[in-house]
């Protein structure tokens, strides 16, 4: 390939196939006030080279010095704590599920392997851990891919592949499944993994992949009880997917901002508790959502959950980067935050065990706020069983879930430069009883949340910057054990620039600064975490006649974890081009605990 476009169009990235479906045009629940000079949003859409192709990466790649045309595998990363098993644990206990090369595997049916507890596991021996390892290489050229795994139809693991370079590339991913430990001790399951890959002619990267389960226990009778912070694993997990069969992955997938996606569940009569944990990923029209225009929907986006057709809890989504977008070259060696193992989200389902302790089955159903094509949604229904009554009784005692708030505002400066603001926000409510052996205890779930969002594009169209937050407060309130109050804030800036102004010699500047903000506090001894990780990253391409002629980016990321319970885990680290120039990590809580 000679000539290097500054316009790349969107690419295959997590598509699922090669024609992308036309989006919808419809205004979204957002659009409230919507004031747009039409001239005005078609120059902000300009400015579309969210993406390289994979070829232009390579062509990045073969301009670079001499000494990053590595032979060797390149080791990419995400940074997050390290998973350590309580003390006094025995283990890990190893087992290899599944090994697999995915070459031509999109729209095919997912791989699966029989799973059988490890042998390990028998006689009702305590996990104080369980980590999902999923290691994996591929070389060549070949875009990210989304994958997801599941257990019995319940997910275990979502993330993004990382983008090979000639000489191949190799990450692992370490997931504390231990909240899974139920779904893991119990009967013979499919295991299945979906990762659509292509494979033709100038994309011939194939992912080799091999997914363990580590296993740690812990001794009998002597050990201290599990640390207050880990409260007891759900005794059944039901699956809110999709059933195999199925040429694709369990997850539903949302295509536009009327579609429902749902499927029903029976809850058995004798459950005291109930949390909808979330796995949310965003493809193709909407995998940048947060720079979309208002002809795209605007960027505002939300997953809402619903119960027999009520929005019962929402969640705003992390804006998870995927290894290809941006620029590629900005999370190579790092990865983008959560782009390796995403991010889900806990909805408090308590409140309505009353509506769903009938034996009888419900609908639970998600959609996505403004959505355009596509969401990919999926959800594991988290169940605690009373093991010493055949059934509990529940009742809803308030419910509140108003309408979502929200507006965008726009002006143009000259008819090219200009800029829109969005912001949106949401509270829901709900608080219900549960009488079980444990007593009759009232719930009360409670989401408060914000967003915000600018668009400024500048310098007669050659410049966007995005400017977003969002908060979610989000708490579980009343009597219950697992009461807990958690805090998320997203930041998030993106800057788009270049300057072509008819030269020679051209700039391509891409900045990021992305945050994943959480602090925790719960109630009955729980305690209180924190966690500020943040990255800021830089890349730039010089092109000179159309071809190019240098790139150079660096990362830095700092990652500062604390829990009152003496947890803590700090990393710094500084990466430019591929080469890691500083890096320090300090499990050590320093002198004073937690930060
Ligand atoms: C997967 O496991 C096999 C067998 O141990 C090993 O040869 C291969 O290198 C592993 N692949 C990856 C990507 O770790
Ligand atoms: C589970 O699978 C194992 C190995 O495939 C088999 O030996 C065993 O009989 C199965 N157990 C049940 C309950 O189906
Ligand atoms: C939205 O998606 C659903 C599910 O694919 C489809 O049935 C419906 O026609 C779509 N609606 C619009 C307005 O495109
Ligand atoms: C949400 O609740 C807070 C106070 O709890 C209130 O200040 C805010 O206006 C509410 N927002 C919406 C959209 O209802
Ligand atoms: C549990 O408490 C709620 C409110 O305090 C009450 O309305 C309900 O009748 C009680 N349920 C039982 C079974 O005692
Ligand atoms: C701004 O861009 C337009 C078209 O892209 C061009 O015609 C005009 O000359 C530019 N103005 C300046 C000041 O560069
Ligand atoms: C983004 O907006 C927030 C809130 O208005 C502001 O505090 C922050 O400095 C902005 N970030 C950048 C990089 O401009
Ligand atoms: C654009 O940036 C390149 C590289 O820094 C520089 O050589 C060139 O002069 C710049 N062009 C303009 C028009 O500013
Ligand atoms: C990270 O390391 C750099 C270089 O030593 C230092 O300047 C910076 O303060 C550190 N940041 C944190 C949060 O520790």
């Amino acid at each position: 390939m000679n000539g290097f476009p500054l316009n790349s169009q969107p690419s295959p990235g997590h598509n699922r196939a090669r024609t992308m479906p036309t989006s919808s045009s419809v205004p979204g629940l957002l659009l409230l006030c919507f004031t747009l000079l039409s001239s005005f949003h078609s120059s902000v859409a300009r400015p579309h080279y969210h993406r390289l192709s994979a070829q232009d990466v390579a062509t990045v790649e073969a301009a670079l010095p001499a000494r990053h045309h590595a032979k060797a595998k390149t080791t990419f990363f995400e940074v997050d704590r390290p998973l350590r098993p309580p003390r006094g644990s025995s283990g890990p206990c190893s087992t290899l599920l599944l090994s697999h090369s995915f070459a031509l595997t999109l729209t095919k049916p997912p791989v699966t392997a029989a799973y059988s507890p490890p042998s390990c596991l028998s006689g009702g021996r305590d996990v104080s851990l369980a980590v999902l390892e999923w290691r994996a290489d591929c070389h060549g050229v070949q875009y990210d891919r989304i994958f997801g795994v599941w257990l019995g139809g319940a997910e275990l693991l979502r993330g993004s592949t990382a983008e090979p370079r000639p000489g191949g590339v190799t990450w692992s991913v370490h997931k504390d499944v231990t909240k899974y430990a139920s779904l893991l001790a119990a009967g013979n399951a499919t295991l299945a993994v979906y990762l659509g890959n292509l494979i033709d002619d100038t994309y011939n990267g194939v992912y080799y992949a091999n997914l363990t389960l580590h296993l740690y226990f812990r001794r009998k009778a002597a050990q201290s009880p599990p640390a207050a912070s880990a409260p007891a694993p759900a005794d059944l997990i039901l699956p809110v997917s999709r059933s195999l069969p199925l040429d694709d992955g369990l997850w539903f997938v949302v295509q536009n901002a009327t579609d429902v996606e749902s499927t029903r569940v029976a809850v058995p009569p004798n459950a005291y508790r109930a949390v909808l944990e979330v796995y949310v990923s965003s493809h193709y029209a909407d995998e940048f959502w947060y720079m979309n225009t208002p002809d795209q929907n605007g960027p505002f986006r939300e997953v809402t959950v619903q119960l027999d057709g009520d929005v019962v809890g929402a969640v705003w989504p992390f804006p998870v980067i995927y290894t290809g977008g941006i620029n590629p070259l900005i999370w190579r060696p790092i990865t983008s935050i959560g782009s390796f193992n995403l991010p889900t989200y806990d909805i408090e389902l308590t409140p309505f065990l009353g509506r769903l302790l009938d034996s009888k089955e419900h609908e639970v159903g998600f959609a996505v706020t403004n959505a355009q094509n596509s969401w990919y949604v999926n959800a594991n229904l988290h169940l605690w069983l009373d093991p010493k009554a055949s059934t509990t009784a529940g009742g809803l005692v308030s419910y509140d879930a108003p309408k979502l708030a929200g507006s965008i505002t726009s002006h143009s400066l000259d008819g090219i430069d200009g800029e829109y603001r969005a912001t949106a926000s949401r509270n829901i409510s709900a608080t219900g009883w549960v009488s079980s052996s444990r007593g009759n205890i009232t719930t009360t779930f409670a989401q408060r949340l914000s967003f915000a969002n600018t668009n400024v594009v500048s310098s007669n169209g050659s410049a966007q910057a995005i400017n977003q937050t969002i908060d979610a407060h989000t708490e579980v309130g009343g009597g219950a054990a697992y009461a807990q109050q958690l805090h998320h804030s997203f930041p998030l800036y993106i800057f788009l620039g270049g300057n072509s102004s008819g030269t020679s010699s051209q700039r391509l500047m891409r900045r990021v600064e992305i945050g994943f903000v959480e602090s925790r506090s719960g109630g009955a001894g729980m305690g209180t975490s924190t966690l500020r990780n943040e990255q800021v990253a830089e890349a730039e391409v010089v092109l000179q006649d159309d071809q190019v002629a240098g790139a150079s980016w660096r990362m830095h990321q700092v990652y500062n974890y604390g829990a009152s319970n003496g947890g803590c885990y700090l990393r710094n680290v500084t990466s430019v081009g591929y080469d890691v120039l500083f890096d320090h990590d300090d499990a050590s809580c320093g002198g004073t605990g937690r930060r």
